[in-house]
């Protein structure tokens, strides 16, 4: 039995912030981050929360999949940036979507969070114990930025994707690669409440997003052509048979150099980040419903999705649409 994805959705804050807008309120330009990273625009949440966000996107990838929101067996939301710790996101969107059926937890593998939750039902669907399992990869990283750091806080936007993926003996999940290094995770850091009781004398105050640009770039354009030539390999094909590669938006320059190290050209690469900036667990499942609701994958086409990012971890799926 394999996972098929069955429908797609997305969704964004209404606010698009664009990098001369950012430029009125800190010491950064259009020139600098668009000729870094390739983004122009972010969507930043304002009356917007994760959950009604989330709850859009699945929403629209349930009605493409035909599966109501009762047959759901399992939601899996990745995310850093729940609205409550607890409940989870894939709790709420339970609540929010009548999913009475389905068990619900959320994953927490920052920029490879939609990979891991897709890998994690592909294995609850190949053991038979689930068949009908909705995927959401969303964040509000807004939240967690340092506004006075303007080397992270202009990377980043808001928004949320979903995919429904069900057990089907034609097409679907045909390899899955997955790695983690936590001893090179301080790279990238989003801190969470400090130790604090009444008997913490001195307890910190917040600190937010940290992270090492080039230590992150160098990770990134090392590791995912490696974990797609391993993935694409395992699924018993050349990257010449992938059609598209869906993989997470962080950098144009980190694309362009995965598409060069794996001789693809950039034609196969579809990019969102020109207008969403990097939205961390989101990126994938958003540009999957970008392409999707642009008709660019046709059934029986070969498509690596990839993520990489904090903790650090990595991930790349294969598979037949
Ligand atoms: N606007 C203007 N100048 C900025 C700036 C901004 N938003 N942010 C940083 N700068 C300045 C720095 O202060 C530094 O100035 P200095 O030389 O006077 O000290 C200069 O620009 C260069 O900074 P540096 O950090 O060396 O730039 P870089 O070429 O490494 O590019 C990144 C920075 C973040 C764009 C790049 O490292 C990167 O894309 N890394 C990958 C990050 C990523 O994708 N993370 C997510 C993974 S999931």
């Amino acid at each position: 039995m394999k996972t098929r994805i069955c429908g797609t959705g997305s969704a964004l804050p209404k606010l698009v912030v664009t990098n001369d807008d950012l430029s009125k309120i800190m010491d950064t330009s259009d020139e600098w981050i668009s000729s870094r990273t390739g983004i122009r625009s972010r969507h930043l949440a304002v009356e917007e929360n994760l959950t009604g966000l989330a709850t859009e996107a699945a929403k629209q990838a349930l009605e493409e999949s035909g599966i109501k929101a009762e047959e759901l067996d399992m939601i899996l939301a990745a995310t850093l940036s729940a609205d409550n710790i607890c409940p989870s996101l894939s709790c709420e969107l339970q609540r929010e979507l009548g999913a009475v059926n389905a068990v619900a937890f959320d994953i927490n593998a920052a920029c490879s969070g939609f990979l891991f939750a897709l890998q994690t039902a592909d294995a609850y669907i190949k053991t038979g114990m689930h068949k009908k399992i909705l995927l959401v990869g969303g964040e509000i990283l807004s939240k967690l930025m340092d506004w006075n750091d303007r080397s992270t806080c202009v990377l980043f936007g808001d928004g949320a994707g979903a995919a429904v993926v069900q057990a089907d003996e034609d097409g679907g999940v045909l390899a899955n690669v997955q790695g983690a290094d936590g001893a090179k995770g301080e790279a990238l850091v989003v801190e969470n409440r400090k130790v604090n009781n009444p008997y913490v004398t001195n307890s910190k105050e917040l600190s937010y997003t940290f992270m090492n640009g080039q230590e992150v770039y160098k990770f990134a354009v090392k590791t995912v052509p490696k974990a797609i030539l391993e993935a694409v390999e395992k699924a018993g094909l050349t990257v010449e048979d992938i059609d598209l590669f869906v993989i997470h938006q962080a950098n144009m320059r980190i694309i362009e150099s995965v598409s060069k190290r794996l001789k693809v050209s950039m034609d196969k690469f579809p990019t969102s980040l020109e207008e969403c900036g990097n939205i961390s667990a989101g990126s994938v499942p958003i540009l999957l419903d970008k392409v999707n609701k642009k008709g660019m994958l046709k059934k029986g086409d070969k498509v690596v999705l990839a993520g990489f990012g904090g903790g650090l971890t990595w991930g790349a799926s294969v598979l037949t649409w």
